[in-house]
């Protein structure tokens, strides 16, 4: 069942009609995300712990006979007209759909051609994953137009694929794979080896406790090349630990006292690579301390793992902006904030603060306050929902073809 405000499948759904002469078939909705911790983690094969939020991309589709993707989104202009034979990358947003179309295809999978109409809630550049829900909507109204029998997995690693190698951003799984199996009131520990996820409660509500996304307003872009950068260096530093543990395939396989104890391997002239990774191992550690203290109900412990998470992702990892880290400092100025970080590929984008609700007008009039001075520009802070995965399902309209009572569910 998709479920979105009728008023906004009101505007979705005149648009759709307006530019295509037809009312949509299908209605898919796929969320943005928070990751609670375990940031750059997940293309090293580790751990990472996301959340689905109340931000998402929603797309209405009229499948069409032929193999044209015609693609319009009300957050931007104009309308793309695509072959699905001969599909290449452009620079513009829709290419995350295109490459979900080219990767479904390269799969083996036989599309028909889709009108499509997308409409997104989650801010764009802002670190949220607006391409990965953009990515897998796309996916699931494809998978049900073309009436594929494809899992959700398969899906989500296709969505990744399609960043990957249509996009050119090498992104890890994490976003997508959140995307589309997210749980309310849960967080997802999501093994990026074994791909195995595990629900993870998170009662923020019951513990009188918000997580709050604050928006930079400094977009990141991800495909510029600091975040394959990373990449590289970290099997840079696989490289130098093979030196000393010839059976590790990646940093996932290093605690951090192998670390420690292969630190001498590093010289002068691979201190980056040493950096890089003492982050991954040290992050990893913590998404698994993480997962332990929201056991004991230590939101505490969760706090300070989120502050510690900050740190190495500025010092050792390099992925800070100075108005992420002014974010950050802010957050640690107000009492009841429990812990901030950057979060997501970082480079701009937002951070993540854990909070006693209480304290949100207060935290809120501090970023207000301080933050422009500090940035100049301002920040947006909003607490978010955490909510379920990815749907989609046919539009069911009212008989004068009204989009009245929309019942869509798959
Ligand atoms: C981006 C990528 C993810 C992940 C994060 C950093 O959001 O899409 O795969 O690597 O950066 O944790």
């Amino acid at each position: 069942m998709v479920e979105i405000a009728q008023a906004r499948l009101q505007l979705l759904v005149g648009a759709h009609r307006q530019t295509f002469g037809q009312l949509p078939a299908i209605i898919a909705q796929a969320p943005g995300r928070i990751n609670l911790i375990g940031e750059h983690t997940d293309y090293n094969d580790g751990f990472v712990l996301p959340a689905a939020i109340d931000r998402d991309v929603v797309l209405v589709a009229t499948p069409r006979p032929d193999r044209r993707l015609r693609i319009q989104s009300l957050n931007a202009e104009g309308l793309a007209d695509l072959d699905l034979d001969e599909l290449a990358a452009s620079g513009e947003w829709h290419d995350y759909a295109a490459g979900v179309a080219d990767a479904l295809g390269r799969a083996g999978y036989r599309l028909f051609g889709l009108d499509a109409t997308v409409a997104g809630t989650v801010p764009l550049g802002g670190g949220l994953s607006s391409s990965a829900a953009l990515e897998v909507a796309t996916a699931f109204a494809f998978s049900l137009a073309s009436d594929l029998s494809v899992t959700e997995r398969e899906l989500a690693l296709l969505c990744q694929r399609a960043e990957n190698d249509f996009v050119g951003a090498k992104v890890g799984v994490m976003d997508q794979f959140v995307s589309v199996f997210g749980r309310p009131d849960h967080a997802i520990h999501l093994d990026c080896r074994s791909l195995e996820t595990r629900p993870i409660p998170l009662p923020l509500g019951e513990h009188g406790l918000a997580l709050v996304v604050c928006d930079s307003g400094v977009k990141h872009a991800i495909a510029g090349g600091e975040y394959n950068r990373r990449r590289q260096e970290c099997a840079g530093a696989v490289a130098i630990l093979k030196g000393k543990y010839p059976e590790i395939l990646n940093l996932r396989d290093v605690t951090p006292a192998m670390l420690r104890a292969a630190s001498g391997l590093f010289g002068p002239d691979d201190q980056i690579p040493l950096r890089r990774a003492r982050h991954v191992v040290s992050e990893n550690a913590r998404v698994e301390q993480t997962i332990d203290a929201l056991k004991r109900a230590d939101w505490a412990a969760v706090g300070s793992a989120l502050w510690a998470s900050h740190a190495s992702l500025r010092d050792d990892y390099a992925v800070s902006v100075p108005e992420i880290d002014a974010l950050v400092e802010i957050a640690r100025g107000v009492r009841g904030v429990l812990g901030a970080r950057l979060m997501g590929g970082g480079f701009g984008g937002s951070t993540l603060t854990l909070l006693h609700r209480d304290v949100l007008d207060p935290f809120t009039a501090a970023v207000a306050a301080e933050y422009p001075t500090r940035a100049g520009r301002e920040a947006t802070v909003y607490p978010v929902t955490i909510v379920g995965g990815a749907r989609v399902g046919w539009v069911e309209l009212g008989e004068n073809e009204q989009p009245g009572g929309e019942t869509a569910g798959n």
